[in-house]
């Protein structure tokens, strides 16, 4: 046979989409890939069913419906106070996990150096991979998950030419402050750097913590590449809209690769979809309360079962990690296979969000409506029947 791809060698399959798979297997309740329960919003799927009859059926302009491209500048004006011109600084992407990749794609160059912090979602290692980057790992140290400037400098000093930042952050809760914000900022501009920014939970932020956009900082516009989708904001997670915002040069270079890759979105859904961006400031804050109650009712469910979180409160995004270290497992992927064939819930391997050797923590997320996340919490009562006789 031919040789195959050697820089395809060391990705694996995604472990979130696995354990989804053991989940329905053992027919557990899935808390390890990140998605809602709720229907879209109404305007939407009413939308989705007129054009169903009237169309686009054939292909939208590859960087997007221009209908489409105009709601997201005005909804991004809006909330992050910064003007963004449709034509030439917007790619609609399929899904914020295209959008990552093409932003990667557009500015960095195989052996290029790129900083990631760790833990990290788990596509940002396969994409630095794909675009031939070598990726250079950060820490953010629990319990607080912060991170140590001088760690990010040394980074930038050993030549990485963009950061990945993904905020609020996957899968450490953190919704980085504006200090930390500042910090990251000044130093992407001292070594003349981008930042990739990763905002797919921007309306998913627990007061007093808000969401802030690195491109909304002094200086920051050219040099920021803004990717961000309609999945978790608005419920809709498989119709695959998300976007990628940047300067001029950066966007017309990520709409050829966008172009060759994909063609574009699918048209149909990009219309239907784009009442969802003028829906009024109501929806946000009535988005941001439906997940206050889902992190409550969880997090404190997991208390009175005396389940050790790594952080009791994350301050967006809708995931927690529960520390497992006292179950006596010498690999989290046993015990999430365990939880999933003898408790009945889905969970995620702390080990595959963080470069260093972690074996201690799993990832549950909370997206799901109340009553699947009480029957979750029923059957994690159970739980304690994994501790190994040693322990
Ligand atoms: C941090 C992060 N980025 C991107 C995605 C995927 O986004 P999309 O559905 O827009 O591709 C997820 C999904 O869980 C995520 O957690």
């Amino acid at each position: 046979m031919p040789a195959l791809n050697h820089r395809a060698e060391p990705l694996s399959d995604s472990w979130i989409r696995s354990m989804t798979q053991v989940s329905r297997q053992h027919e557990a309740i899935d808390l390890a890939q990140g998605f809602p329960d709720h229907q879209p919003p109404q305007v939407v799927l009413d939308e989705l069913a007129r054009i169903a009859h009237d169309g686009p059926h054939q292909y939208a302009i590859s960087c997007g419906s221009p209908r489409l491209r105009e709601a997201l500048a005005r909804k991004q004006e809006a909330f992050r106070g910064t003007p963004v011109d449709p034509e030439r600084e917007i790619v609609v992407t399929c899904g914020a996990t295209e959008a990552m990749l093409v932003a990667l794609l557009s500015v960095v160059n195989p052996g290029d150096k790129v900083a990631i912090f760790t833990p990290y979602y788990e596509n940002f290692g396969p994409d630095s991979i794909i675009a031939g980057a070598t990726p250079v790992y950060i820490p953010l140290r629990e319990p607080t998950f912060e991170f140590d400037a001088d760690e990010v400098e040394a980074a930038f000093k050993k030549g990485a030419k963009a950061l990945i930042l993904c905020n609020p952050s996957n899968p450490s809760g953190r919704s980085f402050t504006h200090h930390e914000m500042d910090v990251l900022a000044a130093l992407a501009q001292k070594y003349d750097a981008w930042v990739i920014t990763d905002e797919v939970y921007e309306h998913i932020v627990y007061p007093p913590h808000e969401h802030i956009s690195m491109a909304a900082l002094p200086g920051m516009w050219d040099r920021t590449i803004t990717c961000s989708s309609l999945s978790k904001t608005y419920s809709m997670t498989g119709w695959r809209i998300g976007y990628l915002i940047g300067p001029p040069a950066v966007v017309s270079v990520a709409k050829k690769i966008h172009d060759f890759v994909t063609v574009g979105a699918s048209s149909i859904l990009q219309e239907a979809a784009t009442p969802a961006l003028d829906l009024p400031p109501e929806y946000y804050a009535s988005l941001q309360e439906t997940y206050i109650q889902r992190r409550d009712l969880f997090l404190n469910g997991l208390d009175d079962l005396k389940v050790t979180t790594s952080r009791t409160e994350p301050e967006g995004g809708y995931y927690v990690l529960v520390d497992i270290a006292d179950y006596g497992y010498d690999s989290d992927e046993d015990f999430c296979v365990d939880l999933a064939e003898k408790v009945g819930v889905g969970a995620v391997p702390g080990s595959m969000f963080f470069h260093e050797p972690t074996n201690h923590l799993i990832r549950l997320n909370f997206a799901r409506d109340e009553a699947v996340l009480t029957n979750a919490l029923n059957r994690l009562s159970e739980m304690s029947k994994l501790r190994r006789a040693r322990f």
